[in-house]
C-alpha cells in the first residue's frame, strides 16, 4: 500500500510517503509565512496553504492510493460556501485578540457550563471566540451569513471544502473548538448561541478515517481517508493505542496527549482537556486527555533571536549543576500560561541572576524551565489517568540531549524517543492507510533515556518562579 500523508502545521507543509516495504519518507515541506498585524495577533494566508498543500500532494508519484491529511487544531478562517473562496486570513491557534470577549464570558460566570458542554476551559486559544471575532469584524462575513453562503470553520474543513468539496471536520478537531458537545459529538446549541456563532455555518462532523472526497493528482482522482489534528496523528504516530498510552511532542508549543480510552476523563481542578484521541469510521470515539504549553521551540527560537546562541549544537551540554540547582529559573510563559494555569496574563520570567550568570545560564534556564513546565501538565495528567510504562517523545526538542535527560530528571520516568522523527506525518498516514484495509505496524527504533539525577526536588522552586510570574 502507498498512502501520502499531508502534515499542514503551524509552521510548514510536509508531504510524507508511506509505502510498504520501505522507510517513510518525507517528499517535500514548505514553509509559509507567520503574519503579525499586531502584538498577539497571528495569522496564516489561507491561500497560501493550500498552495503549499498541492505542492506537497504532487510532490507524490503514480500509485498513491489514499491521502491523509492533519491539521494545526484551533486554528480557523471564514469562506465562501460557493466560491470556496477564503474571506478572512486563518487565525493561528496562537493568536489571542479574542482573549478581552473571553475574559467578558469568564467574569459573566460562562466558564462552568463550556467546561461540562466541550470540557475545555474559556480560552483564546480555542477556535469558538475566534469564529466569533470574524464574523463581527469581517464584513463579508456578515454578508455571507445573510445570503446562508458563510462557511465557519477550522482549517481542515477549509481544506477539504476546497480540494474535495466535501464541508467536514474530524471529531478530533470539532473537540478543539469550545463548539461541540463532547459527550454527543455535535454541535452544542447553548454553545453557538454563547460564542454568537451560527451553527448553519459550521461543517458537518464526520469520524477522523472514512470518505473525505477526493483530490486530483497527476490526473487521478486520490481517495482523502483520513483527516485529524496534528497532535492527535503525533499520538497514533507514536503507536499510543491503549488507556495510559502518552506522548508529548516539543514544537512551537510542547504538546502532550495522552489515550484513555472509551471514556471520557474530565479534570477541570487539573486544567486538562478531555478531548477526542481518534475515531475510525463505523466505530465509537476513542477519547484522549491533552495538556499544552504554549511555548517550547518558540522560546528557544526567542532566544536565539536575542543573540543568546547562534546554533542548537551549541546548547546540547553543560558543564556542573544545573541552573535550577543553582537557583536560575526560567518560566517560558511568553505567551502566557496554558495547561494547567490558563493564564494569559502571566509573562516570561528569568530570576536568580547574579553578575556571574552568563548567555549559556540564561539558554539552560530556558531549556530546563520547557521542561519544567511540561513535567506539570505530565505530572496532572499522570495524576487523573496513570501513564502507562515510558513516555514517548518527539518534536524538535527532542534532538537536544541536555532538555531530554533534565526531562527525564525531573519526572523521574524513562522516556522514549522514537528515532523516525515524523510522527505526525507518519501517524496521519497509518490512519489513511487503515481505512483501506489492515496494516501492519512497524516496530519504531527508539532512544530510551533514563533518569540519571534528581531533578523533581526542584519542582517547588519552580512552582514558586510560576507564582512569580502569574503575579506580574
Ligand atoms: O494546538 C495546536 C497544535 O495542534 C499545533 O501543533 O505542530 O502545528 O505546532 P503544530
Amino acid at each position: 500500500m502507498s498512502v501520502l500523508a499531508i502534515d499542514q502545521g503551524t509552521t510548514s507543509t510536509r508531504g510524507l510517503l508511506l509505502a510498504d516495504g520501505r522507510a517513510p519518507r518525507i517528499l517535500r515541506s514548505v514553509e509559509h509565512a507567520q503574519i503579525y498585524p499586531q502584538p498577539g495577533w497571528v495569522e496564516h494566508d489561507p491561500e497560501e496553504l493550500i498552495r503549499n498543500i498541492l505542492l506537497c500532494a504532487e510532490s507524490a508519484g503514480e500509485g498513491v492510493e489514499a491521502i491523509g491529511i492533519d491539521n494545526q487544531g484551533e486554528s480557523c478562517l471564514a469562506w465562501d460556501g460557493e466560491t470556496k473562496a477564503a474571506i478572512s486570513p486563518v487565525i493561528v491557534w496562537q493568536d489571542n485578540r479574542t482573549q478581552p470577549a473571553v475574559d467578558r464570558l469568564k467574569a459573566e460566570g460562562a466558564e462552568t457550563l463550556v467546561l461540562e458542554k466541550a470540557g475545555l476551559p474559556l480560552d483564546s486559544y480555542f477556535s469558538a471566540s475566534k469564529l466569533a471575532w470574524i464574523l463581527q469584524n469581517i464584513p463579508e462575513a456578515k454578508q455571507l451569513s445573510a445570503q446562508g453562503r458563510l462557511r465557519l470553520g477550522t482549517t481542515d474543513a477549509f481544506f477539504l471544502d476546497r480540494l474535495t468539496g466535501h464541508c467536514v471536520t474530524d471529531i478530533t478537531t470539532a473537540s478543539r473548538t469550545s463548539l461541540m458537545n463532547l459527550s454527543t459529538g455535535d454541535w452544542d446549541e447553548a454553545l453557538c448561541s454563547l460564542f454568537g456563532v451560527p451553527g448553519e455555518a459550521l461543517p458537518r462532523i464526520v469520524a477522523s478515517t472514512g470518505d473525505f472526497g477526493a483530490i486530483r493528482l497527476n490526473g487521478r482522482a486520490v481517495p482523502v481517508t483520513a483527516s485529524i489534528v496534528d497532535q492527535q496523528g503525533a499520538l497514533y504516530g507514536h503507536g499510543c493505542r491503549a488507556a495510559g498510552d502518552a506522548k508529548v511532542t516539543f514544537g512551537t508549543g510542547a504538546f502532550a496527549l495522552m489515550v484513555t480510552g472509551s471514556e471520557i476523563h474530565r479534570a477541570p481542578e487539573k486544567g486538562l482537556l478531555p478531548t477526542v484521541a481518534w475515531q475510525k469510521q463505523g466505530e465509537a470515539p476513542v477519547y484522549g486527555l491533552d495538556g499544552g504549553v504554549y511555548c517550547a521551540s518558540a522560546a528557544m527560537n526567542w532566544a536565539r533571536g536575542l543573540g543568546l546562541f547562534a546554533e542548537f549544537d551549541e546548547i546540547d551540554a553543560f558543564d556542573g549543576p544545573s541552573a535550577i540547582e543553582r537557583g536560575l529559573a526560567f518560566v517560558p510563559a511568553l505567551a502566557g500560561l496554558a495547561c494547567p494555569h490558563w493564564d494569559r496574563k502571566a509573562r516570561g520570567l528569568w530570576i536568580g541572576m547574579t553578575l556571574e550568570t552568563g548567555k549559556g545560564d540564561l539558554v539552560r534556564a530556558i531549556l530546563e524551565g520547557v521542561a519544567f513546565r511540561a513535567a506539570e501538565v505530565l505530572t496532572a495528567m499522570d495524576e487523573r489517568v496513570t501513564i502507562a510504562g515510558p513516555l514517548s517523545v518527539d518534536g524538535g526538542m527532542a534532538a537536544n540531549g541536555y532538555f531530554l535527560q533534565t526531562l527525564a530528571d525531573i519526572l523521574q520516568r524513562d522516556l522514549v524517543v522514537p528515532r523516525g522523527a515524523e510522527l505526525t506525518a507518519i501517524g496521519t498516514a497509518r490512519l489513511a492507510a487503515e481505512a483501506l484495509g489492515p496494516v501492519s505496524e512497524e516496530p519504531d527504533d527508539a532512544l530510551v533515556v533514563r533518569p540519571r539525577a534528581d531533578l523533581g526536588r526542584h519542582r517547588a522552586r519552580f512552582a514558586r518562579a510560576v507564582e512569580l510570574c502569574r503575579a506580574w
